[in-house]
């Protein structure tokens, strides 16, 4: 497989490429994109078969799907060793879609929902749009190390003062990969409150060769908390535009009332395209997805290795999973934030952004998520997606470290 030709996206309807969306994020629409968690990476080849079948029949009628559950418990077992038989597996209309549904079926108005931070910022932003009350959990940094981690402790006071506890795993931004000692804790923790936990696990099969990745559902065997695990296809396989993802609840009444409120919806049946993408890359995808993992961990690695090298102020939070990784860039943001201030001119693009993201978008020609879309308290940070050829991530890690040490 050739991950190191990236697709020409340019003027595709990609929003990770789209010049206005670049701006809004870092106030330059020229820089290039290493933002949103979208991969570049040439198609993975069942889903392009599939694609390709489609589109030569080039009739979008109504599908039906009778096998594409088996297809993700299929998925479940070689991927995750996880067996959960088909009838337990719940189509959502993406992982956004379930986590919304599932805080509004299952929590009442004003629930207070413990989700760990940086947090990935659409969960902050559900959690106020239903009306819930978000609780920021902080986890545990050590600048030293440049490593993040669960403080127990705190999470155990946190989640005293919840009523749902919505968790990340894989962690977008952090990329921890939580052992099965931490997710023992935090499924003790929440049977003991008696509240739910949610897990959005999209980022689950990006876990690099060096890590395992353990389904909440499958940790909480012989704990009997209350689970609710989703998971999906898309980040996977690049197919994320098609928004497809699975669940599989612990609890058989909260799945058979998710399942009632979609048919009402009209929310419950996929559509034509994704779910034979879905099919085909659950089915057939492994070889890929294991060559995909390497080279991510390849990437990363040589991300490490080249900012060492430079002796730059830039590190990068260890991370064993995904394909973004979040920056520490503590030692230059007083400067940059001063920077930025003092000279408006260079900088012409306004408010787009974060100092940070600003900085490196005017000074590097990178796009970069700031910290603060993470949680203000990370604005010291940003998020930089190497979900594209080795040789343009490294390219792009240059210009930035040259940037912060011009400062
Ligand atoms: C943690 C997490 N959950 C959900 C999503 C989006 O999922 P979907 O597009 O299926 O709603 C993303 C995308 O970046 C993500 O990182």
């Amino acid at each position: 497989m050739d991950f190191d030709t990236a697709a020409a996206r340019r003027g595709t309807n990609s929003v990770k490429w789209d010049r206005a969306s670049i701006m809004s994020i870092c106030s330059n629409p020229d820089a290039e994109p290493f933002w949103v968690a979208d991969m570049d990476f040439l198609p993975e080849e069942h889903a392009k078969a599939a694609g390709l079948r489609i589109a030569e029949l080039g009739v979008y009628g109504y599908p039906v799907f009778r096998t594409l559950e088996e297809a993700a418990s299929h998925w479940l077992s070689v991927r995750h060793g996880w067996e959960v038989p088909a009838e337990d597996i719940t189509y959502s209309m993406g992982l956004l879609h379930g986590v919304s549904a599932c805080l509004s079926l299952f929590t009442p108005p004003g629930a207070r929902i413990l989700v760990p931070s940086p947090t990935y910022k659409p969960f902050r932003d559900i959690t106020a749009d239903l009306g819930r009350t978000f609780i920021e959990h902080c986890l545990a940094y050590d600048s030293a190390a440049h490593a993040f981690s669960i403080d127990r402790e705190r999470f155990r006071e946190d989640a005293s003062h919840s009523d749902a506890i919505l968790f990340c795993s894989p962690q977008n931004p952090s990329g921890i990969v939580f052992s099965e000692d931490d997710l023992r804790f935090v499924l003790e923790t929440a049977k003991g409150l008696s509240i739910p936990v949610i897990s959005d696990e999209i980022h689950a099969d990006l876990a690099h060769p060096e890590a395992t990745h353990i389904p909440m559902g499958k940790a909480n065997e012989g704990i009997g908390a209350d689970t609710i695990t989703l998971f999906a296809p898309s980040k996977t396989f690049n197919i994320a535009g098609e928004h497809c993802g699975f669940i599989v609840f612990s609890d058989q009444g909260k799945k058979e009332r998710f399942r009632r409120n979609e048919r009402a919806c009209r929310l419950d049946e996929p559509s034509l395209v994704i779910g034979e993408l879905a099919e085909a890359v659950y089915r057939d995808g492994l070889e890929y997805n294991r060559e995909l993992c390497s080279y991510l961990a390849g990437t990363l690695e040589a991300m490490v290795s080249l900012l060492e090298d430079l002796g730059s102020p830039l590190h990068i939070v260890q991370s064993h999973a995904s394909f973004v990784a979040f920056i520490d860039c503590s030692a230059i943001y007083g400067k940059a934030r001063d920077y930025v201030e003092r000279h408006p001119e260079e900088f012409p693009g306004g408010e787009g952004g974060g100092i940070l993201s600003r900085f490196f978008g005017a000074k590097a020609a990178v796009c970069v998520n700031d910290g603060t879309w993470f949680g203000g308290m990370w604005k010291e940070f940003v998020r930089f997606n190497y979900g594209t050829s080795r040789k343009s991530v490294l390219e792009a890690l240059k210009r930035m470290d040259r940037a912060a040490r011009s400062l």
